[in-house]
């Protein structure tokens, strides 16, 4: 027994395994974002899990990935408590003050979610309504910088859209992905057209150009080799089915 540990302490130290070294890549996620990541049972799924899981093969790792509340999505790589943050994050100037990111893998925006008899489809007539957000996101910004006043914050743009159909908000402002996701089925609302630009990026602690270059390489080989859009469309079709 003696023999195994010493061993083990003995491997451990030689290759200095833990921290980037370790043999696992952990992904972070926010997991009530379909199609780039939702729950399958108990199970994590998604575009955002299929890249994420690349990267890890194409490093030889392991994978593993957990969900937390937006807001701490980026803190979790910033600290090193995961190696890449992928939950359709936008690419903010802010957020460049904190983390590295790839390039982008989608370019996309946020839109509003309006009740059809109260249409709402710029963000001037949002100005004084209650508007619902996921705490932590661009649209949440939105909110505050453009329309200058307090969203109604939830947990995820399910839970938003659960509160404008129950009446607690007056619309609802989120990424259009999961936006048409929660509305599909409702005959009641309806989306706007874009009223951001905004493009998803994988976020990783600062000074990692070794992980950076690999994540970027994996994203390029998957929009190239039309894996991306795969994964695009599998997830999609799978999202719209959970909702049924
Ligand atoms: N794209 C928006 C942002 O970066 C929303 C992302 C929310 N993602 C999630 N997995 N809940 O702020």
């Amino acid at each position: 027994m003696k023999k195994v540990l010493f061993a083990a302490l003995a491997a451990t130290l030689l290759c200095g395994c833990g921290g980037d070294k370790s043999n696992t890549i952990k992904m972070i996620t926010e997991a009530t974002f379909p199609p780039y990541e939702f729950m399958r049972g108990h199970e994590i799924v998604g575009i955002d899990v299929e890249i994420c899981r690349a990267i890890a093969a194409k490093l030889g790792k392991d994978f593993k990935c957990e969900t937390v509340d937006f807001d701490s999505v980026i803190p979790a790589v910033v600290s090193g408590k995961a190696d890449l943050a992928a939950a359709g994050i936008t690419v903010t100037e802010d957020r460049k003050k904190n983390v590295d990111f790839s390039i982008p893998y989608v370019k996309t925006g946020i839109v509003i979610i309006y009740k059809k008899s109260d249409p709402c489809t710029t963000g001037e007539a949002c100005k004084g309504k209650r508007v619902g957000v996921q705490a932590g996101t661009t649209s949440e910004t939105y909110v505050l910088e453009q329309l200058g006043q307090e969203p109604e914050r939830s947990r995820s743009p399910a839970e938003s859209v659960a509160a404008l159909k129950a009446g607690r908000v007056d619309v609802v402002i989120a990424d259009i992905d999961p936006a048409k996701n929660c509305v599909k089925g409702t005959d009641d609302l309806a989306i706007s057209d874009f009223i951001t630009s905004e493009e998803y990026a994988i976020a990783i602690r600062k000074g990692q150009p070794e992980l950076l270059a690999v994540v970027n390489e994996t994203i390029a080989e998957a929009k190239a080799d039309g894996r991306l859009a795969k994964w695009v469309e599998q997830y999609t079709a799978e999202a719209d089915k959970l909702k049924d």
